[in-house]
């Protein structure tokens, strides 16, 4: 089975996207053919600072091996050095209905955070992220919920080509995990965990242990203090729950029965103490690997000659279809 995912180097990444996306990667690349990329490509098309641009491609690439992703067991490469990315994307717009990518909740929302920017690349991102899916013919997709709408929109464009060109790709499925799915702001449970937001609310994967505490602590719970899942009625403690079970591999309801009869102020400490602790290896393990920017990139040019291998094999085929 062949799984494809990446990531945008917009920054420092948060523990939304660890639990969403890089945990299920490194599971995955134990027994499938995994790719992974950094989507330089798809970080340009939100304000951003090109001066540190390579540096957030660096600063990614180590994370991804700090975290446990290995270059002898997937592919890790860097989009934009791969050029048939775009090429598949411009071929791909041809196919694709404008009204599609209009209705594309993100593209909605990011236009509206950024009305002084609504470039036709945001609008165009999906068809760039199906390109990166299509291209090497991945059957899986890990991500977290936020991007399951670019995958519907990623197999409707894959039917569409097979239909009006012959088989050509093949129909990707997402894999989205229950519970890490969607990991919500600590300040806001009732918005989705993201970098770009109030800083207070998202844990980075490098915080430092002092700051981990203080934003676990000031986290938004709900009134009671039951230790309880509850999605409707206690919608930070439930998150907080969430954070706790992926991190332990216990249980939700191991989870609440531990924590009978505590505090929300017991558990929170609970909490920030095994993040502290399991995150504390990932950060070592990342000042290392800083230090050494010749291994990081001989990883990277690797993965980049054998995802251009695959891409260009693709990118033939689909070009002769198409009659070019
Ligand atoms: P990006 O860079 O915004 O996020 C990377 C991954 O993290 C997941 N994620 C979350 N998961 C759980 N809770 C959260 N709060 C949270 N925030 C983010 C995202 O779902 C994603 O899996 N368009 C993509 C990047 C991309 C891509 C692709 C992904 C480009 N091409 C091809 C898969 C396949 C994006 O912006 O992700």
């Amino acid at each position: 089975m062949r799984v494809f995912s990446g990531i945008r180097p917009t920054g420092q990444i948060h523990i939304g996207n660890y639990l969403g996306a890089i945990t299920q990667w490194i599971s995955l690349q134990e027994k499938e053919d995994c790719i992974f990329s950094i989507v330089d490509w798809h970080a340009i098309v939100t304000p951003y600072d090109e001066k540190k641009l390579q540096e957030n491609i660096f600063d990614l690439a180590t994370t991804y091996l700090a975290c446990g992703l290995n270059p002898e067991k997937c592919i890790l490469f860097v989009q934009s050095q791969v050029k048939e990315h775009v090429e598949l994307a411009w071929l791909l717009g041809s196919i694709t209905p404008l009204g599609e990518l209009k209705r594309m909740t993100q593209f909605k929302d990011k236009s509206e955070k950024h009305p002084e920017y609504v470039n036709t690349g945001l609008l165009n991102y999906p068809i760039l992220m199906a390109a990166d899916i299509l291209l090497y013919d991945a059957n899986q997709v890990p991500i977290g919920q936020d991007q399951k709408q670019h995958l519907e929109i990623t197999r409707n464009i894959a039917e569409r080509f097979n239909k009006k060109y012959g088989k050509t790709f093949v129909i990707p499925e997402p894999m989205i995990m229950k519970e890490g799915a969607k990991i919500m702001s600590l300040q806001n449970p009732e918005k989705k965990m993201s970098k770009t937001d109030d800083t207070k609310g998202c844990i980075g994967l490098f915080d430092k242990p002092e700051e981990i505490k203080e934003k676990i602590m000031a986290a938004t719970t709900d009134s009671g203090k039951e230790i309880k899942y509850d999605v409707i009625n206690k919608k930070g403690i439930s998150n907080l729950l969430n954070i706790y079970s992926i991190f332990s591999h216990k249980t939700i309801k191991e989870i609440e029965k531990e924590f009978e009869g505590k505090g929300y102020g017991d558990f929170k400490k609970a909490l920030a103490e095994l993040l502290i602790e399991k995150l504390k290896d990932i950060r070592k393990k990342k000042s290392e690997l800083i230090k050494n920017k010749e291994y990081v990139y001989s990883v990277l040019e690797k993965g980049n000659k054998g995802a251009r291998k695959i891409a260009s094999a693709k990118m033939e085929k689909v070009k002769k279809l198409m009659g070019l």
